[in-house]
């Protein structure tokens, strides 16, 4: 009987639509204030400041609301970037390992790295062995390394033009991965050994998170935005048209506070079977399969309810 009500639903059932119940509710706050003060603010009297992660999200937004710029909780925290290689999501990272700095050894050399034009997020090297981040896309030779066993690393330095991205599939096929280098006596070796200026080493970021830190994949910005004026603006505000553009975290200006709210999927579905759904005993089985089916798909906190319970339907 078990068997045979599992195959009922995985057979019986279709899919007939779902609907999505809004996660976030958002607060204007007409108070002047700096983007750090008013995340303080937000995270006191609601759950943060906006994380905006959807069209539905925006939807939910005000509007008409009468300010020219409001801050909202994205940002590229330099504290993560700018002066250590660091340990947060938007720190820079070694392509062989994937994880932000495992020494704390860093050649970043002047002003940077500075995130020039919000667009720098791929490091190289340069005169006198010092590092500099610029953009990925550019093309330039750049430095492989072997692993070896005991006696260090190899590098190996490659005398072809790529961006960053595809000088790092080339190393991967070719040696262990774009240069990782760990302390000053590597970092010599490469420069001595190639003498030439601007290579690609192993060192990238990614940019912007929001408040609590958790990753990006919705982005709202406005033409031409994030622009990063002056190596000065590493956190976003909404215009009154709900586009992003990026600001210095010191301006004063309004904000938007989100309070999360819980959130629900409805999924209805529509269920034909030849067994006789209005015995309970098979009924609550049917329940049972499609409960144990969606937990299996990861589904938590699912609950199941007929929405009329199956009523004996009279033969054509
Ligand atoms: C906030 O600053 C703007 C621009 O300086 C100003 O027009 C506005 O009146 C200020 N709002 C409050 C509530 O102080
Ligand atoms: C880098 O080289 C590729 C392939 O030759 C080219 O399509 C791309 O435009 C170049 N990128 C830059 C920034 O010049
Ligand atoms: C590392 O060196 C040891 C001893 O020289 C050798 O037995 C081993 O195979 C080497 N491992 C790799 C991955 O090269
Ligand atoms: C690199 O070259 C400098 C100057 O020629 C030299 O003093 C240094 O020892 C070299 N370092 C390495 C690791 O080869
Ligand atoms: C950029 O710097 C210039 C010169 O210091 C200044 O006049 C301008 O207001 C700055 N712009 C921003 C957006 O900070």
């Amino acid at each position: 009987m078990g068997r045979f009500v599992a195959l009922l639903v995985l057979w019986g059932c279709s899919l007939s639509c779902c609907s999505y119940v809004q996660l976030r509710k958002y607060y204007y706050i007409n108070q002047n204030m700096s983007w750090g003060d008013a995340r303080e603010y937000c995270r006191t009297h609601y759950t943060d400041l906006a994380t905006i992660e959807s069209d539905n999200d925006i939807n939910g937004l005000q509007s008409g609301f009468s300010y020219e710029k409001a801050w909202i909780g994205l940002w590229d925290d330099p504290s993560s970037w700018k002066w250590s290689l660091g340990s947060h999501p938007n720190s820079w990272r070694w392509s062989s390992i994937g994880e932000p700095g495992r020494t704390s050894y860093s050649g970043f050399i002047y002003d940077d790295p500075n995130a020039q034009g919000a667009r720098e997020y791929c490091a190289v090297m340069m005169e006198e062995g010092g590092w500099y981040d610029i953009s990925c896309e550019r093309n330039h030779s750049f430095v492989c390394y072997t692993a070896s066993n005991g006696s260090g690393k190899v590098f190996h330095h490659v005398n072809t033009i790529k961006s960053w991205y595809s000088a790092q599939e080339y190393c991967r096929s070719h040696y262990t991965d774009l240069a990782t280098i760990e302390n000053a006596m590597e970092n010599d070796m490469i420069f001595n050994d190639t003498q030439r200026l601007y290579f690609w080493i192993g060192l990238s970021r990614v940019p912007w998170t929001w408040s609590n830190r958790s990753p990006v994949s919705f982005t709202n910005w406005q033409t031409g935005q994030p622009d990063n004026q002056n190596s000065t603006q590493f956190c976003a505000a909404e215009l009154s048209d709900h586009k992003w553009t990026d600001e210095d975290c010191s301006t004063r200006m309004v904000f938007i506070c989100h309070k999360t709210m819980m959130s629900k999927t409805v999924v209805k579905m529509q269920i034909k079977a030849s067994a006789d759904l209005t015995d309970p005993t098979v009924n609550a089985k049917v329940l049972q399969q499609l409960r144990t089916k969606l937990t299996n798909q990861g589904l938590t906190n699912v609950v199941l309810r007929w929405r009329s319970p199956p009523t004996k339907q009279k033969k054509p």
